[in-house]
């Protein structure tokens, strides 16, 4: 079986790697694609966020990472895959899972979304919380593997540069 498993990962953090190693176990194949949510303003790139999920994910044979500009009803077809893997955090996670996997289901009948429950350790973990620890220059060591900490820091270090430049 194949699945894929869509985010915009912005960054990748150990609760992502956690959907993504405890699912690789489950199918024999998955694919993690990133894709844009139109509704998020984005720090890292497409490119970025790709190379990462690859570095983070290199150990992991039956996982290809893969991104997307575009539906992800149209991706499913394009990849000829219909199962979604998402994650579920908390309750709260479920009105706007339930939103997407069904509108997913209404623009391609074939898409089924399976739903894994996180562990309880990420359970509170989101991007946008470790992207405002890092700007503040917060340890986000607990929260992201290294080569993402050291991007975060990259990223606001250039950022800051720019600013006093200007
Ligand atoms: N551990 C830690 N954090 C997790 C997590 C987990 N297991 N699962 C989700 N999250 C967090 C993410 O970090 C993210 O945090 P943020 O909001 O602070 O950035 C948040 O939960 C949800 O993000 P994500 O899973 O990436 O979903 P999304 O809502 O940003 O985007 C897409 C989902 C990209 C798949 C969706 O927007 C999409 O399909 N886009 C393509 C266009 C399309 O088809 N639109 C119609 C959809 S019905």
């Amino acid at each position: 079986m194949k699945a894929i498993y869509p985010g915009s990962f912005d960054p990748v953090t150990f609760g992502h790697l956690d959907i993504i190693s405890r699912a690789a176990k489950q199918v024999d194949h998955l694919v993690v694609a990133v894709l844009h949510n139109p509704d998020k303003k984005g720090l890292f790139t497409l490119e970025e966020k790709v190379e990462l999920l690859k570095e983070v994910t290199k150990n992991i044979e039956n996982v290809e990472i893969d991104s997307f500009s575009g539906l992800l009803s149209d991706y499913a077809t394009q990849k000829n895959c219909s199962t979604m893997i998402r994650g579920l955090r908390a309750t709260t996670d479920l009105e706007y899972e339930m939103q997407m996997a069904l509108t997913n289901r209404k623009l391609n009948k074939e898409i089924d979304t399976l739903f894994m429950v996180s562990s309880s350790e990420y359970s509170y973990l989101s991007s946008s919380t470790v992207r405002q620890i890092a700007m503040f220059g917060g340890k986000v060591s607990c929260f992201v593997p290294k080569v993402v900490e050291d991007a975060l820091k990259d990223k606001f270090e250039e950022a800051y540069d720019n600013g006093r430049r200007a």
